[in-house]
């Protein structure tokens, strides 16, 4: 199979669909990779080292899309790229298809074959392609609380790990998913207190059991949340109801509520966040203040490490790109139940429920 790995050109995106390991595989395969001059850079990928393993370097976005059967890449199709896709191509990358009416319209207009990272989904219902950002963002969390807890960037001025004779500075995480424990784990390596809420019991027993005694488990509920907002230093928000908005566990007025400086990192900010007050900001300009708190609500978090999280997302990415070429896409899903669940556009009609509802069209549009 002839697959294309294009340049990211969505604003401040360096992650890339593939790395020269990846190129390698597909090489080694029988396949050819055609990568865009300069499409790794943003990650520490340079045209020279895709060539090293098998790769054609070509100039334009143009020429990748317009000669490849298979398009490999990280975020959305933007505008500009629309009309570049091409009749029965397959488009295997993160859509959200369900946050944008236009893309979805764009890609059935298309006629390609559209497999979106995000709804791949194992037996047991996690999303394997999206756990890896959900870890990047995770640890991130306490990396950028920590930095904006200091007075120079408007926070608290506390040091999370404390010193000899000074108390440690106090992290409350809502939600032991992938998001919490990660940043739950983060918080007590610095030597921070932390206590981490929860709905599902389950969670909370296995972040009990693996934890260190630092890190505290309780139930999440409205009187545990207002308690603890008032002590702790710094907030993350990493709660998930599966295609939902977030619940604002954090209301407007509970901000009143916290000490001057306190921090909010509100990963949760893509499913709408999970305090009232978040509003999605970008890298070049990540936080704002209201009532003295200081919110931190990144929308692409993991946008900020490209090198780890380019790295993280190929890792689980590339086995599914290799069954794609190999197989085809149309044996690969008949094979793999959970990639199966990935298809959301192919011949000109969604074919994933949740996409149909979430527009309210009555059926598929053709
Ligand atoms: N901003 C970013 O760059 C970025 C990056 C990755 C993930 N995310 C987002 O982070 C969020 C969390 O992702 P995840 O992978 O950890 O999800 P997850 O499903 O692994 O975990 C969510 C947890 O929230 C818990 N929960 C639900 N209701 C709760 C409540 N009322 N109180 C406390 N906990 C509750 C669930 O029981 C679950 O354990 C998602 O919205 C995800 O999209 C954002």
């Amino acid at each position: 199979m002839k697959i294309g790995v294009p340049k990211e050109i969505k604003n401040n995106e360096s992650r890339v669909g593939m790395t020269p390991a990846g190129v390698y595989e597909l090489v080694k395969n029988g396949h050819s990779v055609h990568v865009q001059s300069g499409a790794g850079e943003g990650s520490g990928f340079l045209d020279h080292d895709y060539k090293k393993a098998g790769a054609v370097i070509l100039d334009t976005i143009g020429q990748v899309y317009g000669m490849n059967e298979m398009i490999v890449k990280v975020k959305e199709p933007i505008e500009e790229e629309y009309e570049m896709v091409q009749k029965g191509q397959l488009v295997f990358t993160y859509f959200h298809f369900a946050s944008s009416e236009p893309l979805t319209k764009a890609m059935i207009k298309s006629g390609a074959t559209c497999i979106a990272y995000e709804t791949v989904e194992d037996e047991d219902g996690t999303l394997p392609l999206l756990t890896p950002m959900s870890e990047v963002a995770g640890r991130m969390a306490i990396q950028q609380g920590a930095k904006y807890l200091e007075k120079p960037a408007k926070g608290r001025g506390v040091l999370l790990g404390g010193v000899p004779g000074v108390a440690p500075g106090k992290v409350l995480v809502l939600g032991a998913g992938v998001v919490g424990i990660q940043a739950a784990k983060m918080a007590a390596g610095l030597g921070a207190h932390v206590t981490i809420l929860d709905i599902n019991m389950k969670r909370l027993r296995y972040v009990n059991d693996v934890m260190p005694p630092h890190v505290v488990t309780e139930f999440s509920n409205e009187f545990n949340i207002r308690k603890y907002i008032k002590t702790h230093d710094l907030i993350v928000g990493g709660v998930l109801l599966k295609g939902a908005k977030a619940p604002n566990l954090i209301t407007r007025d509970m901000l009143k509520e916290m000490r001057p400086g306190t921090v909010i990192v509100d990963v949760a900010v893509d499913q709408g966040g999970c305090v009232e007050t978040t509003r999605p900001t970008t890298h070049e300009d990540p936080i704002y203040i209201i009532d003295d708190v200081l919110h931190y609500t990144v929308a692409n978090m993991p946008g900020a490490v490209p090198y780890t999280s380019t790295m993280a997302l190929t890792n689980v990415t590339l086995p599914y790109v290799l069954k794609l070429a190999n197989l085809g896409w149309e044996k690969a899903c008949e094979m793999d139940t959970s990639l199966k669940k990935g298809l959301n556009i192919t011949d000109g009609k969604v074919v994933y429920k949740e996409i149909i509802e979430a527009f309210d069209w009555a059926e598929a549009k053709a």
